[in-house]
């Protein structure tokens, strides 16, 4: 295979960098920026520029067989403020590589949708990938968008793509000091002896996947045959926010105190996928438990105080 990886700097896609440079393929990154946690990596062709920059994003497709979508400009708390910026940039310029990977007959197309936001407030869980679709921002409406585009690309020129939908990926190389990532943004708390933040009463359920388990779902989605062309990748099951912390406790001995505050009225109460078609059609299951994907998190975010201080 040769891949190209838009995003392939960001956290998800350094980890699908890593995937396929395992299994010898020959891997193209775009991306804006370098990676912000490690140096380049030999054997892989970067090439650098804005998802909007038409050219460089043609270039950038040149003898490609395989691409992986994970450029995303907005994210799904911050989408709502610009909704014309968050369709411009990424559905209408995702619609012309859409149309470059039809032009260049591209063998195959996987695009990193979201199993967060897509459903809006499930009416039954675990959610399926057939459930309704009823997204409650900006950022998850773009995503259907795009996976509507697909099928529709599919449907009018052929084009063979894949959707994932992943829930909560959680890992190394995740910010410990953003915005987004319960578990990386809590140890980083932790690590920095600060209390950890939690709106409403931590009883928020969500789906937390280990970032090399996701990677390896995503491979999966580009070279397992199947009929099927959505898939949620997730654990499959719901851990609550204090679970989340009393894991934390146990896993790195420390206190990890916790500041409870206002509910977040954004805040949909609990969200699990089922991965039972992942698991069958793809051949793919999570293999990390919670506690060993909280203690190389750790261990990530404690190399990178040693290295700051
Ligand atoms: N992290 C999550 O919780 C999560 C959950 C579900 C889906 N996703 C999706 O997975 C994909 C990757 O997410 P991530 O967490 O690795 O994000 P990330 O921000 O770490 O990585 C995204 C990469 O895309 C690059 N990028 C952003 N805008 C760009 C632009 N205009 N031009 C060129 N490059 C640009 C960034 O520089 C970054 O390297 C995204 O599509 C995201 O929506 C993420």
């Amino acid at each position: 295979m040769i891949a190209l990886v838009l995003g392939g700097n960001g956290f998800i896609g350094s980890h699908l960098v890593d995937k396929l440079l395992a299994k010898g393929h020959r891997v193209r990154v775009f991306d804006k920026y370098e990676e912000h946690y490690r140096r380049p990596l030999a054997g892989v062709d970067y090439r650098f520029g804005d998802f909007g920059n038409r050219g460089l994003l043609a270039d950038a497709l040149d003898d490609i067989d395989t691409v992986f979508h994970l450029i995303n400009t907005t994210l799904p708390k911050t989408s709502n403020d610009d909704p014309a910026f968050d369709v411009q940039s990424n559905v209408i310029e995702t619609l012309f590589l859409l149309e470059q990977c039809v032009s260049r007959k591209i063998g195959k197309l996987v695009f990193t949708s979201s199993g967060g936001t897509i459903y809006g407030r499930p009416a039954a869980l675990p959610i399926a990938e057939d459930s309704p679709t009823e997204p409650e921002c900006s950022y998850g409406i773009t995503k259907l968008t795009i996976e509507k585009y697909l099928a529709l690309f599919n449907h009018l020129y052929g084009l063979d793509y894949t959707i994932v939908r992943p829930s909560n990926p959680y890992g190394s190389r995740q910010n410990p000091a953003g915005i987004q990532g319960a578990i990386s943004v809590f140890l980083g708390r932790v690590a920095r002896n600060e209390p950890i933040e939690i709106w409403g009463d931590g009883e928020v359920v969500r789906d937390y996947i280990y970032v090399d388990d996701l990677a390896a779902g995503i491979y999966k989605a580009a070279t397992m045959a199947a009929p099927e062309r959505i898939f949620n990748l997730g654990s499959g099951a719901g851990h609550s926010l204090n679970q989340i912390v009393e894991a934390i406790r146990t896993v790195t001995g420390r206190d990890a105190r916790v500041e409870y505050r206002a509910k977040r009225a954004f805040d949909v109460p609990q969200i699990y996928l089922d991965i039972a078609l992942a698991r069958k059609a793809l051949d793919w299951a999570p293999v990390t438990s919670l506690e060993t994907g909280i203690g190389k998190t750790w261990q990530f975010i404690e190399e990178l105080q040693r290295r700051n201080d």
